[in-house]
């Protein structure tokens, strides 16, 4: 059903309109500002928060996120809030680690089929295989990953704390997966030994050491940020690499003239709204999964109560360690 927009709605969610108007038609808004004002209605009613991923459209970002992060900061954000509901308006892992972390909350996400080619690149009887390759090495897990997964691995991590996660450790080798390029690049910041595994990112596995040269080639003076799920290749022409948050803390702190932010396409977007004075190259690659979040579904989640995250109780309590371990570690560049 598609909603109308009314004088009411148009007055709510005028403040939202003026601050995405550079990045969002105004026509366009108009058929997002009667989900906007109905989404932000029923979550004050039900005592509902929306946690949204960096990588979400700036209409969910800007126009109903409570609270907006990586990874990392979301597992936080989940494990500390005080609402009765979280919407998940990112991937179905960040939903499970939203649940694992609170419990005893009602977590939803918009659309199951939000997942990640990381989560789908390993199983848990994949650790068991690793683990007997390499006896007594540490499993670290990226939190793109299925809760079996989590139960199965010492500790978790995110792009945000990874190399403070494995070093946090006390071993010589540790076992890092599913994303190779991760690994490869905490390899470069660590003298632990990391045995990779072969998983990739389908959305940064694109970018290519050719075409960032080619950004610089056109203005040397151009800032380059990179996410570590990108090919070394990449990673080596980059001025700085780092999670979602910390691509953005840089640009908010070094406020260059010309950045490009090589990671998924809507960050770009969300970055640029509050950064007036910089102006962002726009490659753009979008991840298919994130892109399934919508206000449409999140409205509907809402009013109905799906899709509601669970558990299995039998790797729930080995999930959770793995991903509380990670928490204790600290919070590495995310806040
Ligand atoms: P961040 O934790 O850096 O936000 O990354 C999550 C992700 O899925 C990147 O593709
Ligand atoms: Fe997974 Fe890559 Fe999409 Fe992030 S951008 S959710 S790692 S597929």
């Amino acid at each position: 059903m598609t909603l109308e927009l009314t004088d009411a709605t148009r007055l709510l969610t005028e403040p939202t309109r003026q601050k995405l108007s550079e990045v969002v038609l105004d026509s366009e808004f108009e058929l997002f500002a009667p989900y906007i004002a109905a989404i932000n209605e029923l979550k004050e009613d039900l005592n509902a928060i929306v946690l949204a991923h960096n990588y979400m459209t700036p209409e969910i970002y800007h126009g109903v996120a409570d609270l907006v992060g990586d990874s990392l900061s979301l597992a936080y954000m989940a494990a500390e809030t005080d609402a009765d509901i979280i919407v998940m308006a990112g991937v179905h892992f960040m939903a499970e680690t939203a649940k694992l972390v609170a419990p005893d909350k009602t977590v939803l996400i918009p659309d199951l089929r939000a997942g990640c080619s990381l989560a789908d690149s390993i199983t848990a009887a994949d650790i068991e295989l690793l683990r007997q390759a390499y006896p007594g090495a540490p499993v670290v897990t990226y939190v793109n990953t299925s809760a079996q997964v989590k139960a199965a691995s010492d500790i978790c991590c995110t792009s945000g704390n990874a190399v403070e996660v494995v070093e946090s450790l006390g071993a010589d080798r540790v076992i890092f997966l599913p994303d190779e390029y991760l690994g490869k690049w905490v390899a470069t910041q660590t003298d632990v030994e990391i045995v990779l595994w072969n998983g990739h990112c389908e959305v940064h596995e694109r970018f290519t050491g050719e075409e960032l040269r080619s950004y610089r080639q056109a203005d040397p003076a151009v800032k380059i940020i990179a996410h570590p799920e990108c090919p070394p290749d990449v990673l080596a022409e980059a001025d700085y690499v780092g999670s979602t948050s910390g691509m953005q803390t840089y640009v908010e702190d070094i406020q260059p003239a010309r950045v490009v932010m090589i990671t998924e396409c809507s960050m770009s977007d969300n970055v640029a709204v509050n950064n007036p004075d910089v102006e962002f190259v726009r490659p753009c690659n979008l991840c298919p999964h994130m892109k399934r979040i919508s206000l449409e579904n999140i409205l509907t989640s809402l009013q109905t109560m799906t899709h509601r995250v669970e558990i299995p109780s039998e790797v729930a309590g080995d999930a959770r360690r793995a991903v509380e371990r990670m928490l204790a570690v600290g919070a590495g560049s995310s806040r």
